[in-house]
């Protein structure tokens, strides 16, 4: 017999072909998913090797597909893809009327599924994900890392970005060395999957407030891995998506070379334009700052790292290693 576990997995391919054959093959798909993703600019060969889907608007089109197949109730529920309502013999679908992005595993198998809203309307959710599941962890997994694992080994660096869209439009771009963390904070999991492959990272977040925090909490993680990290600002409106949407290739990737910089520049322009000259705001800022620093494992590394905000504020190497024992207490 099929294990559980198995059967999610066989279910998630089923659902994937599902959501894939509803994009392309149906009259609701085509002209509401299919022409979204054109609009976007997506062309066919893209929407194909991400195997982008669309769930139809009827409240249990795949519930019925997967009950027909064979699939019980209990293995659908557990699934995430539909809910049964108590004292219901019905199930309803999770995804209804939204394109559907499938996340992979590391080797290509199908974990989960995120779902986009077709119109941004204020009062549902933007993006819908699966739940966790058996087969399906948020924080042991990366979107994108299975289109992306050669070409982040053969740069030796993996660009980091928010969204599904943003792996996608680089992809198209022709730049594959991408991965998102599907908009939350880092985990350690997800830095150690990056780690197999390579040391370097670059975070190319959203330029608005909620990237610069999200891109705040992701540098310590990172650092606390021994990461090497560079961080790049897009122009404040842009995300990778629609900056790479502008522009060619060559002038993207000019573009995120000529503005990578190390975590030390990034928070301190960040946090002294909020500082502007209040000393004690500026203090904070720097000890901020140093607090990163703590973060990094190697002794070797951190001493650098000190040097480098010492002669960038002026302080001696003396004052900022007392702080950078009391950080160390503090984060034991
Ligand atoms: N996200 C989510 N749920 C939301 C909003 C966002 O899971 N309600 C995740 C998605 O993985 C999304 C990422 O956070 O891709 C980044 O969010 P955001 O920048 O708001 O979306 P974009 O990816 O830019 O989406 P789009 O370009 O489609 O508007
Ligand atoms: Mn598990
Ligand atoms: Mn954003
Ligand atoms: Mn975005
Ligand atoms: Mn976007």
């Amino acid at each position: 017999a099929q294990s559980e576990r198995d059967q999610l997995y066989k279910i998630h391919e089923v659902a994937q072909s599902f959501f894939q054959e509803q994009l392309h093959e149906t009259e609701e798909g085509r002209l509401i998913g299919l022409s979204y993703f054109k609009e976007r600019g997506l062309p066919d060969d893209i929407i194909r090797k991400f195997q982008l889907g669309y769930s139809p608007e009827k409240k249990n089109a795949f519930t019925e597909y997967a009950l027909e197949k064979g699939y019980s109730k209990e293995i659908i529920e557990k699934s995430g893809l539909s809910v049964f309502p108590e004292n219901a013999s019905y199930g309803i679908d999770r995804f209804r009327e939204r394109v559907i992005f499938p996340i992979h595993s590391f080797s290509g198998r199908v974990l989960g599924f995120g779902g986009r809203i077709l119109k941004n309307n204020a009062k549902a959710a933007k993006y819908l994900n699966s739940p966790e599941t058996e087969i399906y962890h948020k924080s042991n997994v990366l979107y994108g890392l299975n289109f992306s694992k050669q070409a982040i080994s053969k740069q030796n660096l993996c660009l980091l970005v928010e969204g599904y869209m943003d792996v996608i439009a680089l992809h198209q771009n022709g730049i594959q060395n991408v991965v998102s963390s599907s908009g939350t904070a880092l985990t350690t999991e997800q830095i150690k999957l990056i780690k197999r492959l390579t040391e370097n990272v670059t975070i190319l977040f959203d330029g608005d407030a909620a990237g610069i925090k999200a891109s705040f909490r992701s540098i310590d993680m990172l650092l606390s891995e021994g990461m090497n990290i560079r961080i790049v600002l897009f122009p404040d409106g842009d995300d990778p998506d629609s900056f790479s949407g502008k522009h060619p290739q060559e002038y993207v990737e000019q573009y995120i070379a000529e503005q990578a910089r190390d975590f030390i520049d990034f928070k301190a322009e960040v946090l002294l334009q909020e500082a502007n000259t209040d000393p004690i705001r500026k203090g904070e800022a720097i000890r901020d700052i140093v607090k990163s620093v703590a973060c990094v494992p190697n002794a070797l590394k951190q001493e650098i790292y000190l040097k480098e905000v010492s002669s960038r504020f002026g302080l001696s190497e003396q004052s900022l290693f007392n702080e950078l024992g009391l950080q160390k207490q503090v984060q034991q």
